[in-house]
């Protein structure tokens, strides 16, 4: 037996090392964020909203200085200074999905701006070119840079395939949009898109519901991501084109349940956008997206038990058949 004490403690040893093993790579699933996003998309998610993005921002109170020189949209406080809630999420202000309805603003689009130089763009926002519109005491040169850079590279014009009236997608290819969407989405969003709802004009909305009631916000989150959603894969970090994220909405649109149905009977009307819907206030999709990151390493862990259980087995057998 005493033979045997060595293999004991080493068998002991590398139990302990699955158990050590399987928690660090649980904490590291938690906490490692697949969405290790370059400037781009961080830039993105700042035009949504810098004041969930930005950690340690100062946060204004009141509206933005320049939201009273428009009267059409009534929103007010937080809302005010977020880039998005201003030039619009198909980036074209006045000239786009925002032209008109409770949501407009009459505030200029920035898809001229995205072809100016990176000093121009930089006096757009510190305050140089309109001392109202001056972001330099809530971002820091590093998110004003991200920011440029997504307004450089990352602006897409999509309203050429999106009609604004009726918010669809008109046409693209399907069988990609449907490939992608259970790639890359049904694992959270269900295949029906309903197993996660977000906030829109004061309701919960399904992915179906959203993609239809806004495409362009859609879109954008797609891309780029939501800080409600640090886990997501993005379509910008996918290597994604634009269509293959049209191509998504374009399935989402006409193969998920929306709830809006009847509308191919000619009846109901699409509500304009009125509320942007500032983060969804959703814990049971968070709780649903935890489970999913816990059973990933979860499932790793186990297949890196069973491996190790498989060589002292292996090992055991081995020490046995020379005793024999
Ligand atoms: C309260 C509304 C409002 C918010 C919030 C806002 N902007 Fe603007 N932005 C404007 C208006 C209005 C203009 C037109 C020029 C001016 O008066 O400053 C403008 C101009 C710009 C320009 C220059 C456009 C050009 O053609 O030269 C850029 C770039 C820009 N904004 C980016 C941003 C970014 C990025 C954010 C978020 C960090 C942001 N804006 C937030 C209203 C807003
Ligand atoms: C790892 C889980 C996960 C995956 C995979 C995932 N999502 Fe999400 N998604 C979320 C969570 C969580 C939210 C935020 C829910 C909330 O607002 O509370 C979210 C939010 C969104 C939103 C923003 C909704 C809004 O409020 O505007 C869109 C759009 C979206 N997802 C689309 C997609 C698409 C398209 C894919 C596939 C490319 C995808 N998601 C893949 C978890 C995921």
């Amino acid at each position: 037996m005493n033979k045997l004490k060595p293999i004991f403690s080493f068998i002991v040893i590398l139990i302990l090392m699955v158990i050590i093993g399987s928690i660090w790579n649980a904490n590291v699933s938690a906490r490692d964020n697949p969405q290790d996003i370059g400037p781009v998309s961080r830039g993105a998610q700042i035009y949504d909203d810098w004041t969930s993005v930005v950690s340690g921002a100062a946060i204004p109170v009141g509206d933005h200085p320049i939201w009273s020189r428009q009267s059409y949209n009534t929103i007010s406080g937080i809302d005010t200074w977020r880039c998005v809630v201003c030039h619009g999420w198909d980036y074209q202000g006045i000239d786009g999905a925002f032209r008109t309805g409770s949501y407009s603003t009459g505030f200029p689009g920035l898809l001229e701006a995205s072809s100016k130089d990176k000093s121009t763009l930089v006096k757009a926002l510190d305050g140089s070119s309109d001392a109202q519109h001056n972001f330099t005491s809530m971002l820091s040169e590093d998110d004003i840079a991200s920011v440029i850079a997504f307004l450089q590279t990352g602006l897409i014009d999509d309203n050429e395939y999106i009609d604004i009236i009726t918010r669809k997608v008109s046409g693209g290819d399907l069988a990609n949009g449907k490939e992608k969407y259970q790639q890359a989405c049904a694992s959270c969003h269900g295949d029906d898109g309903k197993l996660a709802t977000f906030r829109y004009e004061g309701t919960e909305v399904s992915l179906g519901t959203l993609a239809v009631q806004d495409p362009w916000r859609f879109l954008h989150r797609t891309r780029f991501g939501t800080a409600r959603a640090p886990e997501m894969p993005l379509g910008y970090e996918l290597g994604w084109t634009a269509e293959d994220g049209r191509d998504v909405v374009y399935y989402v649109q006409s193969s998920l349940p929306t709830g809006f149905e009847i509308t191919d009977n000619g009846g109901m009307e699409i509500e304009p956008v009125s509320n942007l819907g500032g983060p969804a206030q959703n814990w049971f999709s968070g709780i649903v997206t935890a489970f999913g990151a816990m059973a990933t390493s979860l499932g790793f862990a186990i297949l890196l038990g069973a491996f190790f259980i498989g060589i002292i087995l292996l090992l055991v057998w081995l020490l046995r058949s020379r005793q024999a």
